[in-house]
């Protein structure tokens, strides 16, 4: 395929990116299930809501009053397809001119709609082309079907990801304006903890030539280009870097020259999410000091230097509600769209909001009230606009839309298969054979290829291990998690040998927070974390009989030492700590042998930052643990609910050499299994129906400050009129 993540291109790759497109004919096959499974291991992890996302991008057309009816998929529903947008005519000339007509035969004249959009088919982020031929969507041209049209359908991938090793992501939302196709990636590491590699790269479409328009140094998030193709802005971290922000991120907005990055100047201080209103003005969100989310404008200067002293920045939509990721249409001075959340609605709606009467005008709420709508996008004609939704369960088993248990995703290490599962605290039998995980409240088991699903303990209960010896034996916590020290939770071991009745015994009994239990090699001992002291550190009982048969204390001080694994060598039990700034949030690696001794940090994030849920290697020698090491990779606010949105999986050796990163997305990833074997790199379905689409909008858009206080006593001078009562 096509354009190279690689920076400096090769003149070479330029021109496979011509002529390596490739007209999908049906859902493309992937190549990662050669692997005899003879070889290597895998690692297992969770990410949060992940696997209820089924995302499609949908439009619906501005004019007519919204309706069912009119709500048009464009997407194919397959996988998951998000941050849409409706390419400029001039680029679709272009790409079409380089890849579709010349390479391929196509028909000159475009058809009714195109679209790019991110897609993680075969388990990673791409940027898609689709051209869409549809009756309903334009019945004016049923049955005049271009040649090249597939189910309705020409779709083609626009980055060649093997270049990229594996390690892109297209979290953020691609534009294709002008002679450009401008994207975020995050497959250049910065080497540097807790700092986004998020960067805005683009792609000359006459060239193919790819350049990084962000400096070395930056994160820049979610690129606007200007109507002209001229300029991009972006959300960037500019200079001090990420503070740990999970909610909104502190971001200024930038502006550069797309073609090279060049003339890079900061217009705005607090903002993301721009969209340009014309060559002089941009939309962006930010949460004003009243708390409410809301979107301003900023006004460049005609002439003279532009500087954040020289850019006007005014509100524009009103407190009483949440408004975000605005959207804009080249020469469309009258509206913009935007997403919200209301006091009166639990969902995350598109509406468009009148820049001359200051009038909102509700949109998805009407077609489907009870979903969640994402990031907006308006066609170039102002006629349509677009977001994405989950399509929920269309065509039942089997399809496409079943629920995975395990989803198998690229990995960027040879030797080791990569897998999302379905469920928290993942953790394999000592013959493979089974699969122990929590599902809140409850602890279940499957087999690997989703079957024999099975409760084996029905109360709230945390992470999950088995006992390396005694068949059938699984260790949990039983009680809440992230509790303090005295609340009650207690190790338990689950004799899972009886199928009806699976037999539970208390192996602690003081219920001071006791979690985490990981058993020595030789099945006889268990560490574990203890509050009893009023501080959490760690402790080794007997496995069987537990704490009333032996009980000893391997770490003490006043902070928390949690999380910890017994490696298979019994040499060293491995565990996330805080005594670095107890009670700062931060937590590091350590490594400790059985005895007490040689106690070392095995691995930090930077000050303040996080490294947790360390697991060993089946050979001993590596660690895989979540770390917030790569800070985050997009707003959080463009997507779902995500505590940790900064958690992704990484592997260290015991020297604290060869640190590596598996999972590239703005998702929550955390709780990884080192599997002994290697797992078959497929895909594996729930054997029964499973609902998708439970996922939660992002918890904290749920607050929603008082409404006097936000809209008179903060802003006393601000006039706006409002058409909707909130
Ligand atoms: C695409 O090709 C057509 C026909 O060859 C030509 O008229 C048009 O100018 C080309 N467009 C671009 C953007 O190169
Ligand atoms: C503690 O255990 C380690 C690793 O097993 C061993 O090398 C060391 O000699 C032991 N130290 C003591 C004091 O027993
Ligand atoms: C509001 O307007 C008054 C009069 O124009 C001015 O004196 C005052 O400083 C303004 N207050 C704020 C918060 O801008």
């Amino acid at each position: 395929m096509s354009l190279a993540l690689k920076e400096p291109m090769k003149p070479t790759l330029l021109v496979s990116f011509l002529l390596h497109f490739l007209v999908l004919l049906s859902h493309a096959t992937t190549d990662h299930d050669a692997d005899s499974g003879s070889s290597g291991t895998s690692i297992v992890f969770t990410t949060l809501g992940r696997l209820d996302y089924a995302f499609d991008i949908f439009s619906l057309p501005i004019q007519n009053p919204p309706s069912e009816t009119r709500e048009t998929k464009i997407t194919d529903g397959q996988s998951v397809n998000f941050n849409g947008h409706f390419p400029s005519p001039s680029s679709i000339s272009l790409l079409r001119n380089r890849t579709l007509i010349r390479t391929v035969g196509g028909r000159p004249d475009a058809p009714p709609l195109q679209l790019i959009y991110v897609t993680e088919r075969d388990g990673l982020s791409n940027i898609y082309y689709d051209e869409v031929y549809s009756d309903d969507l334009f019945p004016q041209i049923a049955g005049k079907r271009s040649a090249l049209e597939v189910r309705n359908r020409v779709q083609i991938p626009l980055l060649d990801l093997k270049q990229s090793e594996h390690r892109a992501s297209m979290k953020d939302k691609p534009s294709l304006t002008g002679d450009y196709l401008v994207y975020v990636s995050t497959h250049e590491e910065s080497g540097e903890a807790r700092t986004s590699t998020a960067a805005v790269y683009s792609t000359e479409l006459k060239s193919g030539v790819t350049r990084r328009l962000t400096p070395y140094g930056v994160a820049d998030y979610s690129p606007s280009v200007s109507p002209s193709g001229d300029w991009t802005a972006v959300a960037s971290y500019g200079p001090k870097g990420w503070q740990g922000e999970v909610e909104e991120l502190s971001t200024d907005i930038y502006v550069f020259l797309t073609r090279d990055g060049t003339q890079r100047v900061k217009v705005v201080e607090h903002g993301g999410w721009p969209a340009w209103g014309d060559e002089r003005t941009l939309y962006f969100h930010r949460r004003g000091e009243d708390k409410w989310w809301s979107i301003y404008r900023a006004i460049l200067p005609k002439t003279g230097p532009i500087s954040t002293e020289s850019v006007v920045v005014e509100r524009v939509t009103p407190p009483g509600l949440h408004v975000f990721t605005p959207a804009t249409s080249p020469g469309n001075k009258k509206f913009i769209a935007v997403a919200t959340r209301r006091p009166t609605s639990q969902f995350r709606h598109i509406e468009l909001f009148d820049l001359k009467t200051n009038e909102f005008k509700e949109l998805t709420r009407l077609v489907s009230p009870k979903s969640h709508h994402l990031n907006p996008f308006i066609s170039p004609d102002a006629t349509r606009v677009g977001y994405h939704r989950c399509r929920g369960q269309e065509n039942g088993r089997g399809s496409s839309n079943s629920k995975l248990v395990l989803q198998n995703l690229p990995s960027p290490v040879p030797e080791i298969s990569l897998f999302r599962i379905d469920g928290s605290f993942p953790s394999f039998s000592p013959a493979g054979d089974r699969i122990a995980y929590v599902d809140f409240p409850g602890v279940y088991i499957i087999d690997p290829d989703g079957q024999n699903r099975r409760q084996v303990y029905e109360a709230t209960a945390f992470s999950t291990s088995w006992d390396p010896v005694r068949k059938g034996i699984i260790y949990t916590s039983a009680g809440p998690e992230f509790a303090t020290v005295s609340t009650e939770v207690d190790i338990i071991s689950i004799d899972i040998n009886d199928v009806d009745q699976p037999a539970v015994k208390k192996l602690t009994t003081n219920g001071k927070n006791n979690a985490f239990p990981s058993a020595s090699p030789d099945g006889k001992w268990i560490v574990f974390r203890s509050g009893r002291t009023g501080y959490k550190n760690l402790y080794i009982m007997d496995a069987e009989n537990g704490e009333k048969s032996g009980l000893r204390r391997l770490t003490e001080g006043p902070w928390s030492d949690t999380m910890c694994n017994w490696s298979p060598d019994g040499e060293w039990i491995v565990f996330a700590s805080d005594r670095d700034d107890p009670g700062s949030g931060g937590f590091e690696l350590y490594l400790i042998h059985p005895n007490g001794t040689g106690l070392r940090k095995l691995i930090q994030s930077g000050s303040g930052g996080r490294t947790n849920h360390p697991w060993f290697s089946p050979d001993g020698k590596s660690v895989v643990f979540t770390s917030d090491y790569a800070a985050i990779s997009a707003e959080p606010i463009s997507n779902p609910h995500h505590y940790q949105p900064y958690g992704e999986i990484f592997t260290v050796k015991l020297d604290g050499s060869d640190l590596r990163r598996l999972t590239h997305n703005s998702y929550e990833d955390g709780t990884p299994f080192w599997v002994p074997k290697r797992i078959k790199a497929v895909d594996v379905v729930w054997p029964e129906d499973k609902p998708l689409c439970e996922f939660e909008d992002l918890h904290w858009l749920n607050e929603m400050p008082s409404q006097l206080f936000g809209a008179k006593a903060r802003f006393p001078n601000m006039t706006y009129q409002c058409g909707v009562s909130f």
